[in-house]
């Protein structure tokens, strides 16, 4: 199978497996190269201007709709906005790595949701999820109607065959997958854990720079996309479909994965978090966390996202006379954290790769004792923070997290009681 990538975000592509399998000059001739069928596969409305527009016309074996009806299948733990099976609460929250599972689940099986906001039907707001997987997907295709999938591997890599071809995700690299893409994961290491932030609003766009100008943060030049690579290849497979928050299943006679050559701006990326070029301060102070976004999802309200990515990678820290780790922090967007390796400088421990922090709407959080204590005296010399790769979901609504989330074992009890120690050194005069 062909295992290769163009590179760039959002621009238009044109990729075929087979020499002369993309039509010249047109998107849907009387008949296509090798008798293959032409699909338009549309990510945006037809009429979305052209910044926004997202489509791509695939090449394949056979169409789409060539699978048996849907029937609905059980959700296992995986929910999407809106539920009620608990309330959303103020209080901060944190979970150790969640234990891979014993018995054999798959990427799709594999995942449980930890937490939602907003609304799947109205393409506004997130699922976050944690996937722990240890099979591949056999004869199992997935994709999903509710959103586009940002994936975030911790452990171990993700072989993601899709319609439009193979991306191969090692953790230090995240990728996305777009609403409605057919693909199945295989695990070349035998075993998986991540994240996954599910958007359900406007794609994940890179943000504009406004004065920092034409270069920095994510460039455009280090997304990846695939080539082209198919299978014709027939048997008794099932594509599962998530719908509106439920899960579907349609038995299919041949692989979905048969495009064999596609062109268009619609198609899944990968991205190496260790290309991002960091921007901060030179002088003191801290820019706020958003100077860190790598891709947002951006609402209808400027400056408001639906959602963003933001990471904390390995940094020189310059600042002088500043108390240098994450400030404390009360904000009305809603931080859901979690660690892909190394250490967080906020944190002295508890928080470990895999494990995960929620700190909702104007919840107060911030560096615990020991971290305070220890930048307020440290020397401020240049260091360079090594072996540290933190991340954010930041998102404008509130998240509730999952009745699972609640309960897990992993759900850390004590979590406040890393600030208790914060005493008070105030003294008049
Ligand atoms: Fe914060």
């Amino acid at each position: 199978m062909n295992f290769q990538y163009q590179s760039g975000f959002g621009n238009e592509f044109s990729t075929e497996a087979i020499a002369g399998s993309l039509p010249k000059g047109q998107n849907s001739p009387q008949k296509a190269p090798f008798a293959l069928y032409a699909e338009q596969f549309s990510g945006s409305p037809f009429t979305a201007p052209r910044t926004t527009n997202r489509r791509s016309w695939l090449y394949r074996i056979r169409p789409s709709v060539t699978h048996k009806p849907f029937k609905q299948i059980s959700n296992g733990l995986l929910r999407s906005a809106p539920f009620n099976e608990t309330d959303a609460t103020p209080n901060q929250l944190r979970w150790d790595p969640l234990p891979m599972p014993k018995e054999q689940l798959d990427f799709i099986d594999g995942i449980v949701t930890m937490a939602s906001n907003g609304d799947v039907g109205m393409c506004v707001g997130a699922g976050i999820h944690i996937y722990m997987a240890n099979a591949p997907m056999r004869d199992r295709f997935f994709y999903n109607a509710d959103g586009e999938m940002l994936i975030v591997p911790e452990r171990g890599r993700l072989m993601i065959h899709t319609e439009l071809g193979v991306l191969e995700v090692t953790p230090g690299e995240i990728c996305v997958l777009h609403r409605g893409l057919k693909f199945s994961v295989g695990l070349p290491d035998g075993e998986a854990r991540g994240y996954i932030c599910e958007n359900y609003g406007a794609h994940f766009k890179l943000p504009d720079l406004g004065l920092i100008g034409a270069n920095g943060l994510a460039n455009s030049r280090d997304f990846q996309i695939p080539v082209a690579a198919y299978e014709d290849r027939d048997g008794d497979f099932r594509v599962v479909a998530k719908f509106q928050g439920n899960l579907w299943e349609a038995v299919i006679d041949h692989s979905p994965l048969d495009v064999v050559a596609w062109h268009g701006n619609y198609a899944p990326y990968k991205y190496d978090l260790a290309n991002y070029n960091a921007v901060n301060t030179v002088s003191f102070d801290h820019p706020d966390p958003s100077i860190f976004t790598v891709l947002t999802s951006p609402s209808d309200t400027p400056g408001t996202a639906n959602v963003d990515f933001v990471i904390f990678p390995p940094r020189w820290m310059v600042a002088e006379h500043t108390f240098r780790p994450p400030y404390f922090h009360r904000n009305v967007m809603s931080e859901f954290m979690g660690l892909i390796f190394g250490h967080y400088d906020a944190k002295a421990e508890g928080f470990v790769p895999g494990g995960a922090s929620l700190h909702n709407c104007m919840s107060g959080h911030g560096p615990d004792v020991e971290a305070y204590e220890k930048a307020s005296n440290a020397d401020l010399k240049p260091q360079r923070y090594e072996n540290t790769l933190a991340f954010m979901f930041e998102t404008r609504f509130v998240m509730r997290p999952t009745k699972f989330a609640m309960e897990t074992a992993s759900l850390q009890k004590d979590y406040l009681d890393c600030w208790q120690g914060l005493k008070k050194h105030f003294k008049q005069g």
